[in-house]
């Protein structure tokens, strides 16, 4: 009896775990200052969003409708004017623009970013390994990123997100530059790591993928609709 009461509550306890948000932001509010003769540009006003474990959750908006904005607040890379942010999870971040070092290798890269997340080694030539096979550009692992093509940066920048393997995968239209191929490999990943029990937000553009996603989030007049 005692043991089946503990089950039970083990139970409630999983599922309370689950419906707990990996990351919740709540009320989210941000204004670019452009100089003292401009008023400031009101990109955020309203914006909300829970993110849960085991979704894919798309966030889209017209140019310049505040998507990177709102994802930078979401990683902590920029400061919100107002609004709650609580993150239960290690996330890794896949900016709109690389940042990647010219000089470096693919290969070096991964190291690089692998100690600053604290991994071990094991882990690091595993992930990579990993991943250099799923997006297909393993070829370009002694390359220094100064000779690589767009698309390839491109690849390198997304995996340097997935290589941690976080709880939370924070996306800005990571597959701009794929080829088709590619593309469709990125949608196999993403999935996969949904099923492993990752939330991922991806930023798009694309009308064509609203299938591939479990909900989608609009943002509109810096407000997020559902
Ligand atoms: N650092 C900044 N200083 C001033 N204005 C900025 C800054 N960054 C972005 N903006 C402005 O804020 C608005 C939202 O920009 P943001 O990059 O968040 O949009 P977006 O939805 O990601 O657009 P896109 O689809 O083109 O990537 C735009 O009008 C942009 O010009
Ligand atoms: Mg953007």
């Amino acid at each position: 009896m005692k043991e089946s009461a503990n089950a039970t509550a083990a139970n409630a306890e999983v599922v309370a775990n689950a419906s707990t948000p990996l990351l919740e932001a709540t009320g989210i509010s941000k204004s670019y200052r452009r100089g003292v003769r401009r008023k400031p540009l009101r990109v955020l006003v309203d914006a909300n969003l829970a993110l849960r474990s085991g979704e894919i959750v798309g966030l889209v908006g017209e140019n310049g409708s505040g998507k990177s904005t709102f994802m930078k607040i979401l990683v902590g890379s920029l400061n919100r004017d107002g609004g709650v942010l609580v993150r239960n999870g290690a996330f890794g971040y896949c900016p709109q623009e690389p940042i990647l070092y010219e000089r470096l290798k693919c290969d070096e890269h991964f190291d690089l970013f692998g100690r600053a997340y604290g991994l071990d080694g094991g882990f690091i030539d595993r992930s990579r390994d990993e991943i250099y096979s799923l997006l297909g550009f393993e070829a370009y692992r002694d390359v220094r990123v100064a000779e690589l093509s767009g698309g390839t940066r491109a690849k390198l920048n997304l995996a340097l997100a997935l290589l941690p393997d976080p709880d939370i995968l924070l996306l800005d239209e990571p597959y701009a530059g794929f080829d088709w191929d590619t593309y469709l490999r990125f949608w196999e990943l993403a999935v996969d790591r949904r099923n492993a029990g990752s939330s991922v937000l991806i930023i798009s553009h694309f009308v064509a993928d609203e299938e591939r996603f479990d909900r989608i989030v609009h943002l509109k007049d810096g407000r997020t609709e559902l």
